[in-house]
Order: C-alpha cells, then sequence, then structure tokens
C-alpha cells in the first residue's frame, strides 16, 4: 500500500498541481487573469469572454438566482427555468391541495396557459460586476471603532446603489469580501412574474429523503421547471395575464452524450456561505456549542410537526416546505460536527493561527497584527454559552409561527394605533393585506404543541440568562400555560387581528400575552450586551486583519473570496469516489435506474414510487437517454467546489452545455464550508439524460422537449 501511494506521488509530481485545482468559488471577470489557463489545460473550450461578457451575449446570461436561495439556468429561448425540486418546493406545495396535488403526483403544463403563478417567486438575472475597494476603502482608516467604520462604508455603499440603479431598474448590491478587505457592486435584474411549468412526482424529486439526503450513492430526480414573464418589451413586471414569456438573451444547449471519470466540469452559481478562514476557536464553538443546539432543536420540532402531517394531507402541505428546510440543516449541522470532529478541523487551524501569530509577533507586524489572535480567542471564550442559547432561541423562532408573527403584526399596530385618521386609512390596506396572507396554511394545534416543547427546551436548556418573562419558568407546565396565552391573545386567530384594526388601543396590545412573549423572545435575540461591546469591536477588527494578513504573509493560499450569495464558478472534473457496494453502478461516480428500483420500498415515506414507474423499466427502452452500458444514468459525482445556495446550478461541460443539475454534497466532506478537502468533496448532479428521460418519455411532456436545444455529440 505504502509503496504504490509513494510511486503514485511520483507520477503526479511531474503533472503541474493546478490541475487538482477544484477548490475555489472564483468571480467570473477574474477568471481570465486567474483560471483559464488551467481550465484549458483541463478541457474547457470556451474564452473568458463568452463565460462573462458585459456587452455580448455569454454564459452569464443564462444563469440566474433563483428565489434568493437558490440557483437556476435559462434552458430555451422562451425563458423556460430549470432548477431543483427542492428549489421549486414551496412554490410546488403551495400550489397543491389535497384534491390537486402536483406535489405527489406531479405536473406537467401542456401550454403557456396551463402554467401556474405561485404567489411569490422572483428570478434575479446578473448584469455586472466591478471591484469598488479602492473607493469605499478610502472612507475609513484604523482610528475607526467598527461601528464607525462600518457606517462611513454604508454611506459610500448607498452612492454607489443609487448612481448604478438606473432610476431603480436595477437592483445594485454592494459586498463585502475578503472579511472586509475588498468590495466589489453586483448590478441585477429582479423577475417577479415566474410561473410553474413542471414537475415530477415529489417520490421522484425528493427520492430518498432525509435518509438519502446529503448522501452518495444517490438516486434522487431533483429538478423542477418554471417559467419566467415580462412585459411585451421584455421588462419586469408583477403578474398579468398580458405579460409573456421572456425572450433569452441566451440559453444553455443541453448535451445528452453522457459523462466520465476526468470529463471537465464546471458549475456556475449562487454559493451562500463559507467560511474558509474561520478561526480555530470558532470552530470549536460550533462543534461544542451552537450546533448541538441547533440539531437538538430542529429535531423536536420535526418530530411534532410530522405527527400532525402524517395525520392529513393538507396539513402536510402546509407544512412539508417549512419541515425539509428544517431537516435538511438539521442533518447538514450534525454532518458539520462529525465531520469536523473526525478531522480535527480546528486542530488544523491551530497550527495555521500559531504560525501567523509568529510572523505578527515580528517587529514590522506586531503594530497592526500583535493582538489579532489574542482579540479573537477572547471574544470566543467570551460567548461560548451566548452561542448557545442563541441557536435554541433561533430553533425556536425558525420552527414556531407564532413565536414571531405577534411582534412583527404588532409593531405594526403600534404604529397604526398611534397614527392620526389619515395616516390609519394609509396603513389600513397593507396591515389587512398582511394578516391575511399570514394566516393562512398553518394548523393551531401543531403551533401549540411547537411553541410548547420549543419553550419547555429553551427554558431548560439556557445557561446564559432567559427574557425576564421566562426566568422563573424553568420546570412549569408549558401546555397549560401556551393554551391559555392562545385563549387571551387577539394574535392567535385571524379575526382577533383583525378586530384590533377597529378598536386600535395601545394598551390591549401591550398587555396581549403572545405580543408579551414574541417582543421578549425577539429582544432577547436581538440583544447586543453591553460587557461584548469593546470585545466585539476588537473580534470583528481582528478576524479581518487575520484574513488580511494571512493573505500577506502568504501563511494562506486561497486566493478566492467566501461564498456570500454572489455569482461564482468552479471548475473540476467528473470523479468516483471508492468503490461502494452499495452502488451497482460500473464506477462509483453514476448511479442506475437499476438502483433506483433497488431502494424502491411501497408506501414508504421516503423511498415509494409512482406505480407506473415500475412498468415503464419493464421495456428497459432508454432510447437516446440511455448510456453506453444501455442503462438508465441517474446521478453522478463532480469533485465542485459548491454549497448551499448553489442547489439548481447548472453543471456545464468544456463547451459551455448542460450536463446536470447540481443540488447536493457528501456528508463525509461537510467541514467544507470551513476547510475544503480537494480528495473528499464532492458535489452530486442529476444527469440530465435522467431529466430529459422523466419530461420526455415518462411524463410526454413533448412540448417541453421541442423547447430544448439538444445536442447528442
Ligand atoms: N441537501 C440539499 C441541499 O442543501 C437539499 C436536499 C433536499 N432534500 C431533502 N431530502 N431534504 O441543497
Amino acid at each position: 500500500m505504502k509503496n504504490l501511494k509513494l510511486s503514485l506521488i511520483a507520477i503526479f509530481f511531474f503533472i503541474p498541481i493546478s490541475l487538482f485545482a477544484n477548490e475555489g468559488m472564483w468571480f467570473l471577470m477574474h477568471i481570465e487573469r486567474l483560471n483559464h489557463r488551467d481550465m484549458q489545460k483541463m478541457g474547457l473550450q470556451l474564452t473568458p469572454e463568452e463565460i462573462y461578457s458585459i456587452n455580448n451575449q455569454s454564459l452569464k446570461d443564462a444563469i440566474v438566482q433563483f428565489n434568493g436561495g437558490c440557483t437556476a439556468s435559462i434552458i430555451s429561448s422562451n425563458g423556460l427555468v430549470l432548477t431543483n425540486h427542492h428549489c421549486g418546493y414551496n412554490a410546488i406545495a403551495e400550489l397543491s391541495t389535497a384534491e390537486q396535488n402536483h406535489l405527489k403526483n406531479g405536473f406537467w403544463a401542456k401550454s403557456f396557459d396551463e402554467e401556474l403563478k405561485p404567489q411569490s417567486l422572483y428570478v434575479r438575472y446578473f448584469v455586472r460586476m466591478d471591484d469598488v475597494s479602492e473607493r469605499i476603502l478610502s472612507q475609513v482608516n484604523n482610528s475607526m471603532s467598527e461601528k464607525e467604520r462600518e457606517a462611513a462604508i454604508n454611506k459610500e455603499i448607498a452612492k454607489i446603489q443609487s448612481e448604478n440603479d438606473e432610476g431603480g431598474k436595477y437592483t445594485v448590491s454592494v459586498r463585502s469580501f475578503f472579511q472586509g478587505n475588498e468590495f466589489y457592486y453586483f448590478v441585477y435584474q429582479d423577475y417577479t412574474d415566474v410561473r410553474l411549468v413542471g414537475t415530477p412526482a415529489e417520490s421522484i424529486g425528493k427520492y430518498g429523503g432525509d435518509t438519502d439526503n446529503w448522501e452518495w450513492p444517490r438516486h434522487t430526480g431533483d429538478f423542477s421547471l418554471f417559467r419566467v414573464y415580462g412585459d411585451a418589451n421584455g421588462q419586469p413586471a408583477s403578474y398579468s395575464t398580458e405579460n409573456v414569456p421572456l425572450k433569452s438573451n441566451y440559453h444553455l444547449p443541453v448535451n445528452i452524450s453522457g459523462v466520465k471519470e476526468n470529463d471537465f466540469a464546471m458549475i456556475l452559481g449562487y454559493p451562500g456561505r463559507t467560511n474558509r478562514w474561520m478561526p480555530a476557536e470558532g470552530i470549536e464553538q460550533n462543534v461544542k456549542y451552537a450546533y448541538p443546539a441547533w440539531v437538538e432543536g430542529s429535531k423536536l420540532s420535526m418530530d411534532v410537526m410530522k405527527k400532525y402531517m402524517d395525520e392529513d394531507e393538507s396539513i402536510n402541505l402546509m407544512y412539508a416546505s417549512q419541515y425539509a428546510g428544517i431537516a435538511n440543516y438539521w442533518k447538514n449541522r450534525q454532518g458539520m460536527i462529525d465531520a469536523l470532529t473526525k478531522h480535527g478541523t480546528a486542530e488544523t487551524k491551530r497550527k495555521t493561527e500559531s504560525k501567523f501569530n509568529k510572523w505578527a509577533q515580528k517587529a514590522d507586524n506586531i503594530g497592526t497584527y500583535g493582538n489579532v489572535i489574542n482579540d479573537i480567542n477572547n471574544y470566543y471564550a467570551l460567548t461560548n454559552e451566548k452561542a448557545q442559547h442563541d441557536n435554541y432561541l433561533l430553533s425556536l423562532l425558525r420552527s414556531s409561527k407564532f413565536s414571531v408573527l405577534p411582534y412583527r403584526l404588532g409593531s405594526g399596530f403600534e404604529n397604526y394605533a398611534n397614527a392620526n385618521e389619515a395616516k390609519r386609512q394609509e396603513l389600513l390596506p397593507r396591515l389587512k393585506a398582511f394578516i391575511n396572507g399570514a394566516y393562512t396554511d398553518y394548523h393551531l394545534p401543531l403551533e401549540k404543541e411547537v411553541l410548547a416543547e420549543q419553550l419547555k427546551l429553551y427554558t431548560s436548556k439556557s445557561n446564559y440568562g432567559l427574557p425576564d418573562l421566562l426566568s422563573e419558568m424553568s420546570g412549569a407546565n408549558f401546555e397549560t400555560y401556551v393554551e391559555s396565552i392562545f385563549n387571551l391573545s387577539m394574535f392567535s386567530s385571524k379575526e382577533g387581528a383583525m378586530a384590533f384594526l377597529d378598536y386600535p388601543d395601545p394598551e390591549i396590545l401591550a398587555n396581549d400575552p403572545l405580543y408579551k412573549l414574541s417582543s421578549a423572545l425577539l429582544t432577547k435575540y436581538r440583544e447586543q450586551p453591553e460587557a461584548l461591546e469593546q470585545p466585539l469591536n476588537d473580534y470583528q477588527r481582528s478576524y479581518r486583519l487575520l484574513v488580511n494578513g494571512l493573505k500577506e504573509s502568504g501563511i494562506s493560499k486561497i486566493q478566492y473570496p467566501d461564498a456570500n450569495s454572489t455569482l461564482r464558478l468552479t471548475y473540476g472534473k467528473v470523479r468516483a469516489l471508492p468503490k461502494d457496494s452499495r452502488n451497482d453502478a460500473a464506477v462509483n461516480n453514476y448511479t442506475t435506474f437499476k438502483g433506483v428500483l433497488n431502494k424502491y420500498v411501497p408506501n414508504d415515506d421516503e423511498f415509494d414510487l409512482p406505480k407506473d414507474m415500475l412498468n415503464v423499466n419493464k421495456g428497459k427502452d432508454y432510447g437516446r437517454y440511455a448510456n453506453e452500458n444501455g442503462e438508465l444514468s441517474v446521478n453522478f459525482l463532480t469533485d465542485n467546489d459548491i454549497t448551499g445556495g448553489n442547489s439548481g446550478s447548472p453543471v456545464l461541460n468544456g463547451k459551455g452545455e448542460l450536463i446536470g443539475l447540481a443540488f447536493d454534497g457528501n456528508i463525509e466532506a461537510m467541514a467544507g464550508d470551513v476547510i475544503f478537502d480537494k480528495d473528499l468533496q464532492r458535489t452530486i448532479n442529476v444527469d440530465i439524460r435522467y431529466v430529459l428521460w422523466l419530461i420526455d418519455n415518462y411524463s410526454n411532456a413533448k412540448n417541453i422537449v421541442d423547447e430544448l436545444t439538444i445536442v447528442t455529440k
């Protein structure tokens, strides 16, 4: 074994190291300078200009951010949008009823006018970006406190926004990179009329459920289709039957010739958040305090929710999306705890920090960097209990509607009650609309039980001090407590809330028990303890200096900024994991439809399939979607560097053609958000041939296939 390894190292020694550069979430505008030669060696055939151009049509025109948290691509000249099933999930559930259950049975519009408009869903097109670091950093100096610094930066940001938004046509976002050491602005255009075109049944789109989530070998048809509409001039417009499918500047061709090991693969998308410079003690804090609380709180809510969801399909539809979101991060955070512990990530970072600290103590550096590590460690030591507390509280706020709604609505009520008659008339329609929107799709018994259980957990676990209202309540009977405050509060029903608008008495609001509870919880969540003010200031400053110093000293080799929901490109290749007996495929870089059927468990929550899916396979004729072994490939692996937010991102070959759809990561590499492991980390993708087979052969939605530009070689 050992020898083999040595000889492999000897062989690899002569291959340029850059061949393994799968790490990195790169800015499109820097591809030419930083990555293009490397990408060409690996198989890219496009020029940088074909990937990102401000003036000419380029790949970037076909990549959109989907509803804030996911990515999608444009795949037809008529604004057809491809994203993951789990990204469209909320909209699909909202458009479903127990009688017309699109989530359960799937849905395919046969023409534009059958497409379904969910209440709110938007896609964001990327127009351009630029570096404004010098401009922004010229506004700050070292004697400023962090608060003063932030204020000065925000002032400049506001100017940049108004200079570039063309009178409100564009959304302009200025973001900080490298922990506040660089700044870029981004210009976007948002379209809010987005309609559901098609989706497979949930049993296909979420096949494997939470058991398979974050795992390989995987067999999920995680895709759904939407369409962007605009006005007659192609401009964004709110929903109207007059709107028309948006003509695309550029759409991705789809390549169905298949993938094999080592094929070049790049992914463009909107990764949400990584923390690749997170200090050692921050990792320790997450592993020991923050994440365990997150995991425990999430599981508690999931158990309560599931009980009610299983009883009644209409309750299931109300909570399916929220449940999936909580379950997704419940498993993710446990995966992070395990991976960070197993790989000793904090220890690795500690070594880097100790190297940094030696450099920082040198005469030239000590003035600027001398206290950096101390300040950082001091802050984490002071905030461990707070981090645990905050995560219990957050899991309460995340899963209990009535922990948040009364405060949010109550703030509006307060304004309303204190306003004169004219102002009230102005506020009234907005408040009514808010109430109508808020009091739909919930099940009161579930809400009461989630709140009671979460309060029980929160009050019993916090070592950090509770809001006054709850401080005496540890061990109390929370079922009775919750029951009684719901009985007394105007916020426990839509009618109660509406009634306030007729008799807006501030005193009644101030004494409302759900309002009092909700205010206490949110105030606690936002509390900035005075004792932490200075340590926080020093920590923020030192974290920024740490990143700057790590780069300046050459101790860190990282050249790309952390993910922060801005458009990035990552490139790598199709890459197998070691052979796995659970995968029937010839190479452990893809899975087959046979594997789907092997996992099938009739009527199971997670591994059921539509009945006709079984018959369809009898013929085993996958036509042009078959791979070279005559199988139907379902999912495949690449070694790209992605994270949450990349969901729905297109996977492209060297010619920029669509070969798959990224939808997940592997649990063993869950430390990836704070430290990239070039050997372990994989992206899990749906093979585009499975997507097309499901649309074309299985669902017979030929109208959609006809829209696509299909390439067969
Ligand atoms: N892990 C996927 C992501 O974060 C989401 C998968 C959704 N599926 C599920 N079973 N919850 O992008």
